[in-house]
């Protein structure tokens, strides 16, 4: 079945969607986006999602063509329009078109805005039970990753060479830190039980479902570090786990081969995961 998809103010059939060749965002990957999870039809972390994606436009100077408020209007009418009960809503908003393929831009142009639908398990999710592997991966991309840009080639081929390695997703390693996931933030436990993520900066994106985890877990009494880890470091930890919209908590459970932990989902990871989870559907 068709998806009805969002371009520009036209809800249409995704085979009726169309975008110009001339798009900023097809010529220069210069566009930013959100992706927002949906549970029981309803939007999850919508609010953070908005107020990052505004954050990110304002850092490039993209205009939004829409309230927050209109926004979510736009997102919630697609999870009607599709029946979405499980999955995600991506949105994309470009920098727009000015008829030809030029560097630069004027400041007036008029942005291109996109959403979609995504059906997709994510409470019953087999990574759960089973964990992931990792491969540590160097980290080639640029020096605004707070910013949710389109630019995504470097983890489009880190994620590439993790699959061809017969894993499922790297860790992106700049001098010699663990930076992020390719497309998740990462955290470790350590044998005395502290959870342990990268602080906040430039060189990692601010994850919406990782302020929602941080705020939780300071109920679960789990002592919290925001500090730099290695990869050597994340070996010998007693556990590893990812967050993001699209996998909500998902537990580590190799790395380049050598087992973490015992080689299965850490408890505090699943415990993490069944309060967002639980929380989410609470407040959504
Ligand atoms: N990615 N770090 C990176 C590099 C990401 O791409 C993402 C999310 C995150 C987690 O952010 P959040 O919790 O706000 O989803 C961290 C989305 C899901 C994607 O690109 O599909």
């Amino acid at each position: 079945m068709e998806r009805i998809v969002y371009v520009n103010g036209a809800y249409v059939p995704e085979s009726e969607a169309k975008v110009s060749i001339f798009d900023r965002g097809f010529l220069f990957a210069d566009a930013v986006y959100e992706v927002t999870s949906v549970l029981d039809g309803k939007l999850i972390d919508n609010a953070g999602h908005l107020a990052r994606l505004e954050r990110s436009c304002r850092e490039l100077g993209i205009k939004m063509p829409t309230t927050a408020e209109q926004l979510t209007s736009i997102q919630q009418t697609l999870i009607e329009k599709n029946h979405l009960v499980e999955g995600g809503i991506y949105l994309q908003l470009t920098r727009g078109n000015e008829g030809d393929r030029d560097f630069s831009y004027q400041d007036a142009i008029e942005p291109t805005l996109v959403l979609f639908t995504q059906a997709k398990q994510l409470v019953d999710s087999p990574k759960v039970k089973h964990g992931i592997k990792v491969i540590s991966f160097g980290d080639i991309r640029w020096k605004r990753r707070d910013i949710k840009t389109t630019s995504l080639l470097p983890a489009c081929l880190a994620k590439h060479a993790a699959h061809a390695a017969g894993a499922d997703d790297v860790w992106l390693i700049e001098d010699g830190y663990v930076t992020e996931g390719g497309s998740s933030n990462a955290y470790i436990v350590t044998q005395e039980g502290t959870l342990v993520t990268r602080p906040l900066s430039h060189d990692i994106l601010h994850g919406i479902t990782r302020a929602a985890l941080m705020k939780l877990v300071q109920d679960t009494g789990v002592a919290i570090e925001e500090r730099l880890f290695t990869i050597e470091e994340a070996m010998q930890a007693k556990e590893a786990f990812i967050s993001s919209a699209t996998t909500f908590v998902w537990p580590v459970v190799a790395i380049d081969d050598q087992p973490v932990g015992d080689g299965q989902p850490g408890s505090i990871a699943l415990q993490l995961r069944d309060i967002y989870i639980q929380t989410a559907r609470a407040h959504s």
